[in-house]
């Protein structure tokens, strides 16, 4: 097996359109994507032109996808989504590398950010917490998946 040297091998760039079926792919085998939370093309290109950005981690000599960082934005905040990395490149501190380049883009565009982990998640979370995000408290999330069953 190849010995990977980080972080020279890696690059951290932005999505291309190309990229779609191997991100689809990764967020299928990471957890972090089904059909169901409707991330199709369609509404990645819609959250990169209202200023948002999905950052790909990618092996420089392969070209293989190993992570994404997705924040999108609504005019008042971003919220990242879709952070992972591919299972057999975890605990290299890739995650540490995505997450630096994720805030510098925060920064430059001078919002809060905001995430949602699943409390069992203690991986994720304490990854967070080392970047600084703090508990919001004693929030419960809701969404309408299905809004052919709105209720108007
Ligand atoms: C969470 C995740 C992104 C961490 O990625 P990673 O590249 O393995 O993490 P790193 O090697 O960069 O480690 C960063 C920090 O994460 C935490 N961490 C990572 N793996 C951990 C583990 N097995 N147990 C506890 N903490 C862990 C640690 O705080 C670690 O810092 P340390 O090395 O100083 O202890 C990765 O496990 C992942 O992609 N999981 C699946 C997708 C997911 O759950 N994403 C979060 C959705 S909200």
């Amino acid at each position: 097996m190849k010995i990977i040297d980080l972080p020279s091998d890696f690059i951290i760039r932005d999505f291309q359109e190309k990229d779609y079926d191997e991100i689809v792919r990764f967020w299928q085998l990471t957890d972090l994507g089904n059909p169901d939370r409707g991330d199709t093309i369609d509404i990645i290109r819609r959250t990169l032109d209202l200023g948002g950005k999905l950052l790909v981690l990618q092996l420089k000599a392969e070209g293989r996808i190993c992570g994404t960082s997705w924040m999108t934005y609504d005019g008042r905040r971003i919220m990242l989504h879709h952070f992972g990395i591919l299972p057999e490149y975890q605990r290299k501190g890739l995650s540490k590398m995505l997450l630096k380049e994720s805030l510098k883009f925060v920064s430059e565009k001078g919002s809060q950010v905001k995430l949602e982990v699943h409390s069992g998640n203690l991986k994720a979370i304490n990854l967070y917490k080392k970047f600084g995000f703090a508990l919001l408290g004693d929030y419960n999330v809701y969404i309408i998946r299905d809004i052919s069953k709105l209720l108007f």
